[in-house]
């Protein structure tokens, strides 16, 4: 077969198994959100506050690809804070779980296909920037992307011809979207940090020279996932906010050896004070709406 009926036929049965999924889906709930949280390591307790909630399991999904990493639940939480219908994704497949970028890419496409507008990501991070703690939120100004990887060359759900490289729209993060998480965080009173995060394939983490190029770079914070994500779903036309929990300070930055524990531990120390800044968030932006 040729190499162009090859992609058709590749590209015809990931259309096929993404509408078979969100089929699967939309017959599980009546709700129909335009805001999705994908919610990262550690930090998916957001999601059992909502009303009116429909939990599915991804292993349930037909064709949904599932997470092997300890924290990441893999979940699909359909559910409304007050008046606002919400998606929430618990847990997320990493690229370095399979080295498939589109395993990592299919919530956004399913999402996309659901009809969400706008997407709010979380993720944990090292911090690198010298006045960041451990613990502390940021909220993500713009990326990096280090993993050599790119959603519009990938085998998606966008046929060939619709890529070209003016395709993406900037900035990634929406600017009224950043402006209003900041003003919550200073009424709210939570430290809301601001930087530039990178994003890097893991599974391991930096060596402290990497952690130095990433710093002349310009990025404050560096973790394994986000950035693929957030570019196919600006490319969809959604709008992006996105905050990251500095876990722990990256390597060379930290006196300490880093482990997963130490990312779970922060994690679970500030996941409070992170699901009211989320929902403080949607709650203002429903607000606006109105
Ligand atoms: N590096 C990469 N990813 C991470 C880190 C880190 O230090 N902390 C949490 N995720």
């Amino acid at each position: 077969m040729a190499k162009k009926e090859l992609r058709k036929k590749f590209m015809n049965n990931f259309q096929n198994n993404i509408e078979q999924s969100v089929s699967f889906i939309k017959k599980q709930t009546t709700l129909l959100p335009k805001i999705a949280v994908v919610l990262g390591s550690g930090l998916g307790d957001f999601a059992e506050n909502l009303s009116h909630k429909k939990i599915i399991d991804t292993h349930d999904i037909p064709n949904y690809p599932l997470s092997t990493v300890e924290g990441h639940k893999g979940k699909l939480i359909f559910g409304k804070q007050n008046s606002v219908s919400l998606l929430a994704f618990q847990g997320r497949v990493h690229f370095y779980e399979s080295g498939n970028i589109e395993k990592t890419l299919y919530p956004i496409h399913v999402a996309h296909l659901l009809g969400i507008k706008t997407l709010l990501v979380t993720n944990a991070a090292g911090g690198i920037n010298k006045n960041f703690s451990a613990g502390d939120l940021m909220l993500i100004a713009d990326q990096i992307n280090l993993t050599f990887q790119n959603p519009l060359f990938a085998n998606t759900l966008l046929s060939a011809e619709k890529i070209n490289i003016r395709a993406t729209s900037h900035p990634f993060y929406d600017n009224s979207l950043c402006s209003i998480a900041e003003k919550i965080a200073l009424q709210e009173k939570i430290k809301l940090q601001k930087g530039v995060y990178v994003g890097v394939t893991g599974p391991t983490y930096e060596t402290a020279s990497e952690i130095q190029m990433f710093k002349k770079m310009g990025a404050d914070a560096v973790g394994m996932s986000t950035v693929n994500e957030v570019a196919l779903a600006n490319y969809y036309g959604m709008k992006v906010v996105g905050f990251s929990c500095i876990t722990n300070l990256a390597t060379g930055i930290s006196p300490t050896k880093l482990s997963h524990e130490e990312v779970t531990e922060t994690g679970n120390r500030v996941k409070k004070i992170f699901a009211k800044l989320i929902s403080t968030f949607i709650q203002e932006l429903s607000n606006k709406k109105k």
